[in-house]
């Protein structure tokens, strides 16, 4: 197994948190955390990147137990809502920026790096740009190529498309998939919206209240919920199916 969490665990004061997490991810799928507010989520997200510590259990990637370490030193990137970028600085030395602290580069062997991940995200004409003078899907993509770049083994993504108007953040979400395809990269994302994770993953992780209820691809869960919280959870439009298991067709409810 590629990327193990074995009954991690962070509870808050309140008794809220993540209780007793167990999820098994194969390398290059792409999973979707996906849940109401406040089911652990973040908590979740933010174990598997090293910013919080976990009071219990393991995390295992690619056969090295990465619990303890620092999220410097752990080969994961992060993808954060807000998109962490540096306003004053341009698009190509956003990215340069992991290349050069995060993977030790000199500035010489950054720029062609990070020329690449540019063009990857179709942001070449842009390298000069500064990212305050950006739109959200474009800061979206310098967020992405600065990520992708440093060459982690899994991205993290906490609601990365959160801040993007409806028809921007439907266009994104087909090129994340796109890319996560190309680039066979594992990726975390993690989402509250019901249809863009029955849309994006190869399998999705139901949370409610600190726990997992159901992990499974979006066709089972959509059909098989193992409980009443999940059926109406993902109580929403009729939803058709490929032969391939992806989503075809979204037939809304009036
Ligand atoms: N630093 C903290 N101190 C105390 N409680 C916290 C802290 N961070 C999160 N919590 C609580 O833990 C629970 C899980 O929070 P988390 O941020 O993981 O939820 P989430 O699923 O990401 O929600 P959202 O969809 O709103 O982002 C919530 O009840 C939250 O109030
Ligand atoms: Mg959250």
């Amino acid at each position: 197994m590629f990327l193990e969490l074995v009954n991690l665990k962070k509870l808050y004061d309140k008794n809220n948190g993540v209780k007793s997490l167990n999820l098994s991810v194969d390398k290059g799928e792409f999973i979707t955390i996906l849940g109401p507010s406040g089911c652990g989520k973040t908590t979740t997200l933010n174990m598997l990147g090293g910013f919080l510590k976990a009071d219990d259990g393991q995390i295992l990637l690619d056969g090295e137990d990465i619990t303890k370490l620092p999220p410097e030193e752990r080969p994961i990137s992060t993808v954060f809502q807000s998109y962490a970028l540096f306003p004053h600085m341009n698009v190509l030395q956003n990215v340069c920026y992991g290349l050069r602290f995060l993977c030790g580069m000199s500035k010489k062997e950054a720029i062609p790096v990070a020329k690449e991940y540019l063009k990857i995200v179709d942001l070449s004409d842009y390298e000069n740009t500064r990212v305050g003078n950006l739109s959200g899907g474009q800061q979206q993509r310098v967020a992405l190529a600065r990520s992708m770049a440093t060459n982690p083994k899994i991205l993290l993504l906490d609601e990365p498309l959160s801040n993007l108007d409806a028809s921007l953040r439907l266009k994104m979400r087909q090129e994340l998939k796109t890319l996560q395809r190309k680039l066979g990269i594992t990726m975390i994302f993690v989402t509250h919206d019901q249809e863009e994770a029955l849309d994006i993953s190869d399998r999705i992780a139901i949370m409610e209240k600190g726990e997992l209820v159901q992990f499974d691809t979006p066709e089972n869960i959509y059909k098989n919920p193992v409980n009443k919280f999940v059926r109406e959870f993902l109580k929403l439009d009729e939803l058709v199916w490929g032969e391939d298991g992806t989503l075809m067709k979204v037939i809304k409810k009036m």
